[in-house]
């Protein structure tokens, strides 16, 4: 069984001001408005920092709050985002792919506010194979049955096509563009590069604004 901290997850997620949970709100709002037969989320960014894990589990808790039953899916399948979590070592996304355990098993309540978590432990280099297996898409698949939103947080695409194969995957894809740091043409490169897939870019979160 997983053990989550779960007073540690919230401090990861950053000390959201009343100003930033607005902000999730009127994302969630859009999505809810303009997108509602949407489900599955894939956040995204082009480079590692950007901010995607704070606005991925910060959106899920923000559906949360609106009364919705919520994933939140670590697919960063080559690091461990939200491994200094655990309380002890525990399979979870890697593990299911590449070993076939039970997803049931491997899916962690959420408490606190927060959503139901499916993480990764085991850093793997076959991540892109195993993303790109059915299995991962009948994952998806199944879950939409269980869960009113699912959340995907991906790698950047500086680090692997990852989030390509996971945008295939989802209904539709968030962007985080953190100011001043990626260039233009790179972004754009990214978000023509996610559009392959067929699924759209709903929008770009810019991230990190200074006053
Ligand atoms: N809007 C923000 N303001 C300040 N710090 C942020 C913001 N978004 C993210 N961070 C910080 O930036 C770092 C990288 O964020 P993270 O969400 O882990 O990025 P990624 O998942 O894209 O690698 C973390 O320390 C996080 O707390
Ligand atoms: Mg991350």
């Amino acid at each position: 069984m997983v053990n989550i901290n779960w007073k540690d997850l919230e401090k990861f997620g950053g000390e959201s001001s009343i100003a930033e949970k607005e902000r999730y709100k009127v994302l969630r709002t859009k999505l809810l408005i303009g997108h509602s037969e949407k489900k599955v989320f894939a956040v995204t960014s082009s480079l590692a920092g950007e901010g995607k894990t704070t606005i991925a589990l910060n959106l899920a808790r923000a559906f949360k709050a609106a009364g919705k039953e919520v994933l939140i899916m670590d697919a960063s399948l080559r690091k461990h985002d939200f491994k200094e979590l655990f309380i002890k070592p525990a399979p979870g996304l890697g593990e299911f792919l590449q070993d076939g355990l039970p997803i049931e098993d491997l899916i962690v309540k959420g408490e606190l506010g927060n959503p139901d978590l499916l993480v990764n432990y085991q850093g793997t280099d076959n991540s892109t194979e195993l993303l790109e297996n059915n299995k991962f898409f009948e994952l998806v698949e199944k879950l939409k049955e269980s869960y009113q939103i699912i959340i995907i947080d991906t790698p950047a695409l500086a680090d692997c096509v990852d989030s390509v194969v996971i945008a295939k995957a989802s209904d539709g894809v968030i962007m985080v563009v953190e100011e001043n740091r990626v260039r233009g043409e790179q972004a754009f490169a990214d978000i023509a590069f996610l559009e392959e897939t067929k699924t759209p870019v709903l929008g770009i979160v810019l991230n990190k604004i200074k006053a």
